[in-house]
């Protein structure tokens, strides 16, 4: 793809950070090689579905159509919808070229994290091993909350995973130092001094998923928690260093 002369869009002149809205392949393909040190990938999850959030607003109005508190009133206005399809008839197709720029772009030192279910997890994974290698996987973290509905069929699912790739194992950011520890299960059994520090976080992620309460809930659907986030950001990314 050709670009008009003058400074390229897609790479920051500065440490601030640049929202881009673009297919991501396209601007993969600006970014030179070796050049950015973390990438963290959530794509579509191929559920098969729209994935659709409808924002409301409630106001109190005695023919609202809505019963709350103390039994008022409350009338709904839509004030918003956001969604994505999330359907591919062929989803490793769509990944892979981006999969191969993200491994591209990526420096000697730089990992990927990237975020899927178990639906095309192994997929993903055998994927992802072709383009970096198999020496190159390092972790599948699992992040595991407890929300939603419980079929009574089968066992429900309630976590996502997280593949974690070095471009080059060895020389990858690891701040092992800087990763926000976690208190113990059972602090009793490990002295006070330990059990004060807390303990390193496992490939195993207990974290809730974005409160609808929560200040920090955008209304998107399938929006991942800022907790997960920054764990991430701690350990494979250094300050200043470039990210995507
Ligand atoms: C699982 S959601 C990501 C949610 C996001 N991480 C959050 O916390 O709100 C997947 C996103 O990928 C976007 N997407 C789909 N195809 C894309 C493409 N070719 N380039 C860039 N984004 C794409 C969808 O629009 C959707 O917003």
């Amino acid at each position: 793809m050709s670009r008009p002369p003058g400074p390229n869009p897609f790479i920051p002149t500065s440490h601030h950070g640049t929202i881009v809205f673009a297919d991501n392949l396209q601007v993969l393909k600006q970014i030179p090689d070796n050049a950015i040190d973390l990438i963290y990938i959530d794509p579509p999850f191929n559920t098969g579905k729209v994935q659709k959030r409808i924002q409301i607003k409630t106001t109190r109005c005695a023919e609202g159509d809505r019963i709350g508190f103390q039994g008022s009133r409350y009338r709904t206005t839509v004030i918003g919808t956001k969604s994505f399809a999330d359907f591919f008839d062929d989803y490793l197709a769509f990944l892979e070229p981006r999969l191969v720029e993200a491994h591209r772009v990526l420096a000697p030192h730089g990992s990927l994290y990237f975020h899927i279910d178990y639906r095309e997890v192994h997929y993903c994974k055998v994927l992802l091993d072709s383009i970096f290698g198999r020496s190159c996987f390092l972790n599948e973290i699992i992040w595991a909350y407890d929300y939603g509905g419980r079929p009574r069929n089968k066992w429900p699912a309630k976590h996502d995973n997280i593949l974690f790739y070095a471009k080059e194992p060895g020389k990858h950011i690891f701040n092992v130092e800087d990763i926000e520890r976690i208190p113990y299960m059972a602090p009793g059994l490990v002295g006070p001094e330990k059990a004060a520090r807390g303990k390193l976080p496992t490939d195993t992620w207990w974290h809730t998923i974005v409160p609808t309460n929560s200040s920090e809930r955008t209304g998107y659907p399938t929006q991942k928690p800022l907790g997960i986030l920054r764990r991430i950001i701690q350990a494979s990314s250094r300050p200043g260093g470039g990210g995507a």
